[in-house]
């Protein structure tokens, strides 16, 4: 018997414990791999896993008499989603706009006439800071019920100085008042505002000189492009990317969502963290990839949502040893889905991932392409307790019963934050 534990979790029908894969992400074979103990339990103590293991072992171990011992009765144990893309911050909705393309009208012709990304851009620039954190909390809150237990946000709302920097407080307030982590993503070159609309040189500079100030204040980990066709080009990215990688930003890049402009290969030149999208990429777009270790972040619900036919080849990666995660790109317009458990249905019916692969995908590769691999993605002794409880009697279960929440109970860093489906405060 050893020290009394704080939160003992028992008789899990399957604990996905994604083991093994902390330093460098899972490749290949090992996404199939998710290091299940079957019949297990395991032990937190000061917000870290201290034990995990088969239940006599682990009930043998440890009282727990006046601290909590929770009998899960046979459900699913893993750890929690990391989602490594989204655009949580902005004001407004989108919802004619979905009507619209419902009637055949394209995504790329609404934001050239100024609707789409823009529209979204004025609606958040008319909300104060604090109206914006009143507005996005909810959608915070609701990834947590979802199971998410990190994940990262974009600016690109703002479009100037001054109102990037205010989506990037309201990133910074929701992080300190939520359980949630927020990784927090400066997005400045995300579309060109109407203020530039004939002059994108224009506006490439700005975004260029908004970065000391961005990294000065601290708000941002990661500086991200959006390089496609009707945003940035390769140049461009270039430009903003190089300047940030400079001044010590993590770089990410929106690449290949419309058209392959080779943003992979600038994502490998530059040492990115991700590369996102990638519905459009060539084969050498890829291999320079695997071979620079950059992490494909693929978003299946955006080609599903848009109704578009490309998704990304993910199979074709997986073999080619490119490491892949999965992500909801949450944001009003092209996917708006907090739910990563959706996005694991997608990952297996749009792209043939299997399930494991898709679970994979979703917390230990996400966390490595936040740089988060050492601290979260897998429950293994000494890292973060973000632990999850899914109401299946095991995970083949999750995208095979698609559309529903099965998160019955969350635990961050040690503490219980969803219970029964509820939060708990
Ligand atoms: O990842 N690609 C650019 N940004 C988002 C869409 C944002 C929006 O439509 O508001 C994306 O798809
Ligand atoms: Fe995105």
């Amino acid at each position: 018997m050893v020290d009394p534990a704080d939160i003992v979790l028992m008789n899990a029908g399957e604990i996905l414990t994604l083991s093994g894969a902390s330093k460098a992400p899972k490749t290949g074979a090992q996404m199939d791999d998710l290091g299940i103990i079957h019949n297990g339990a395991l032990a937190i103590k000061d917000g870290l896993l201290v034990d995990i293991g088969p239940n006599d072992e682990i009930e043998k171990r440890y009282v727990v008499d006046a601290l909590k011992r929770i009998d899960v009765g046979g459900k699913v144990v893993m750890p929690g989603f990391v989602d490594p893309h989204t655009h949580a911050v902005f004001g407004g909705s989108r919802v004619e706009e979905f009507e619209l393309r419902l009637k055949g009208k394209g995504y790329l012709d609404i934001l050239k006439e100024g609707g789409g990304i823009l529209s979204t851009v004025r609606a958040t620039r008319r909300l104060s800071l604090e109206a914006l954190i009143g507005a996005c909390e909810p959608y915070i809150d609701n990834m947590l019920l979802h199971g998410t237990t990190t994940v990262e946000v974009k600016s690109g709302y703002g479009l100037s100085l001054d109102e990037e920097l205010k989506i990037l407080e309201a990133i910074k307030r929701l992080d300190e008042g939520h359980p949630l982590d927020i990784v927090p993503t400066f997005l400045g070159a995300h579309a060109v505002p109407d203020e530039f609309r004939d002059n994108k040189n224009g506006y490439v500079k700005e975004v260029v000189a908004m970065l000391p100030r961005v990294k000065e204040l601290g708000l941002a980990r990661f500086c991200d492009v959006f390089c496609d066709e009707g945003a940035f080009s390769l140049e461009d990215s270039r430009r903003i990317l190089t300047e940030a990688k400079n001044l010590g930003f993590g770089i990410k890049i929106h690449a290949g969502e419309f058209k392959d402009l080779g943003g992979a290969f600038l994502a490998a030149e530059l040492g990115a963290v991700s590369v996102d999208h990638l519905d459009h990429v060539s084969e050498d777009g890829i291999k320079a990839l695997a071979r620079c270790k950059v992490m494909g972040v693929l978003l299946p619900g955006v080609p599903f949502f848009l109704g578009q036919k490309n998704q990304a080849q993910a199979r074709r990666m997986i073999e080619m040893g490119l490491p892949i995660a999965l992500g909801t790109d949450f944001n009003p317009g092209s996917c708006p889905t907090v739910s990563m458990q959706m996005i694991i249905a997608l990952g297996c019916l749009e792209m043939g991932l299997t399930p494991a692969e898709a679970v994979s995908a979703a917390t230990i590769n996400a966390a490595h392409a936040l740089g988060l691999g050492r601290q979260v993605g897998s429950l293994e002794t000494g890292k973060r307790a973000d632990v999850i409880v899914l109401d299946i009697p095991s995970y083949r279960h999750l995208p095979y019963l698609f559309g529903v929440n099965h998160v019955d109970m969350v635990i961050k860093a040690g503490k219980i934050v969803v219970e029964g489906k509820r939060i708990v405060r």
